[in-house]
């Protein structure tokens, strides 16, 4: 019969043995060798657990598995994640069976976990592997659309995959600036929204375009996608590619659901008149195209309808961040229901977008 005294003697042993081994510097560290079966096999099962217990919480959004969230996605896999973990085009890159663990290639794990476990791997990341959380975790849309493209992943072939990762649109002379030539893959050179994937950018006045490259490269707007982007851009380069997209004039985006005429009725009474006993004003005052108007203050007119609905829920959960003027949104948007941002962002969308006047330029 073992005493409790020599019960706990014994585990005091074990943990100075424990503490002596490490000490030792016999315990290897090195990379190249994997884990022993044993360390895989647990690490793995925690791994599980925790992902399948903070699956529970989470709830699959409507536009899951849309074309448009896995276009939205599909770049910033290519310049974020396919290092690591290879992609129809690439193979498998040299440095991953380098390391301990190795990042799995991702053709198997759409069967393997259920779309709110990739949101949590995907999301949070894994501690100890390598495997690294989103960016700007605030941004559940980014993530999901990450997870829609994850699950077309298996099979997709390399043709589809460029399509997706590095768009469609024809060479340009633009091409030979490698600044531009990214921004493209998504955005296009003229700056559209590419079926509705991406917002309208072509167009947009060339300060709020300045600011907000700014804004995203340090993480004062949150983007897991666009901070990804814009980090590391030199003031000449963010100056060059503002320029290139304040000029262009990209064809509309394409219509979101049907809209009925009273839905865009109250949205523009929203534009033009404000709430007034729900202390909201007239989102024309600021964002109007007139002579003028500050050129830091974006155009909504023709904007995709889905991005600025996203845009002002992101305003409302104080999750959008911004430029040095975005703090006057925040005044804006608490009085705004679900309805009211539904109908002023079907409203904005259903406009043409109008050239910027020369004098606010
Ligand atoms: C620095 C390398 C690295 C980068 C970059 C990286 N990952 Fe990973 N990822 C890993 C490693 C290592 C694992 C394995 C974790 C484990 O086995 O516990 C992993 C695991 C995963 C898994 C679970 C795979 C499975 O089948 O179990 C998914 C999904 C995933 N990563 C998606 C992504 C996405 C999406 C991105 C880009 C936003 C990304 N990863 C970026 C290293 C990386
Ligand atoms: C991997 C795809 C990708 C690349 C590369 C990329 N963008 Fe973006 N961009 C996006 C997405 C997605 C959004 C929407 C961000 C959000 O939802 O907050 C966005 C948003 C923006 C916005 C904000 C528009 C607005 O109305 O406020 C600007 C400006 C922009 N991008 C410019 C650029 C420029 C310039 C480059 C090149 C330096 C670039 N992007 C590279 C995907 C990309
Ligand atoms: C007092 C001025 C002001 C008023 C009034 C105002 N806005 Fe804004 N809004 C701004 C500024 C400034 C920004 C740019 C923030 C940034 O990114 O730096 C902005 C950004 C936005 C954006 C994001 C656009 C993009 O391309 O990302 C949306 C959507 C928006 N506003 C909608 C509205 C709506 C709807 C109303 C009316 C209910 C409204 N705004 C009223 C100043 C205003």
């Amino acid at each position: 019969m073992i005493t409790w005294r020599q019960g706990l003697l014994g585990l005091v042993l074990l943990a100075l043995a424990g503490l002596l081994l490490a000490w030792s510097g016999l315990i290897g560290i090195g990379a190249g060798s994997g884990h022993w079966k044993i360390t895989d096999l647990v690490l793995h099962w925690a791994m599980e657990q925790s992902v399948e217990t903070a699956a529970l919480s989470v709830e699959e959004p409507p536009e899951l598995d849309e074309p448009r969230q896995i276009r939205r996605a599909a770049g910033h896999f290519e310049a974020s994640c396919a290092f690591c973990h290879g992609s129809p085009l690439r193979g498998r890159p040299p440095l991953s069976d380098r390391m301990t663990p190795p990042p799995p290639p991702l053709t198997q794990s759409a069967e393997i976990w259920s779309a709110a476990e990739l949101f949590v791997i995907v999301q949070q990341g894994v501690k100890f592997t390598g495997m690294p959380a989103w960016i700007a975790p605030e941004r559940a849309d980014e993530v999901w659309a990450m997870v829609s493209f994850l699950r077309v992943l298996p099979g997709m072939d390399a043709a589809t995959y460029r399509d997706l990762a590095f768009g469609t649109g024809p060479p340009s002379e633009a091409d030979a600036d490698p600044v531009l030539a990214n921004c493209a893959r998504c955005h296009g050179f003229d700056g559209g929204t590419d079926g509705g994937a991406f917002p309208m950018i072509g167009g947009l006045p060339e300060a709020y375009l300045r600011d907000t490259l700014q804004a995203f490269a340090n993480g004062t707007r949150q983007s897991g996608i666009m901070r990804f982007a814009a980090a590391g851009l030199t003031p000449d380069a963010i100056a060059r590619v503002s320029a290139h997209y304040a000029s262009q004039r990209p064809p509309a985006a394409p219509p979101g659901e049907e809209l009925t005429a009273g839905l865009l009725a109250h949205g523009e009474k929203i534009a033009t008149e404000g709430i007034p006993e729900e202390r909201v004003p007239a989102c024309g005052r600021c964002h109007a195209d007139r002579p003028g108007r500050n050129p830091a203050f974006p155009e909504l007119d023709g904007q995709a309808a889905w991005y600025l609905e996203e845009q002002l829920h992101l305003f409302k959960a104080g999750a959008r961040g911004g430029g040095p003027y975005a703090r006057l949104m925040a005044k804006v948007v608490p009085g705004l229901t679900p309805e009211d941002i539904e109908a002023v962002a079907a409203y904005y969308a259903s406009l043409p977008a109008t050239p910027q006047a020369a004098a606010t330029r």
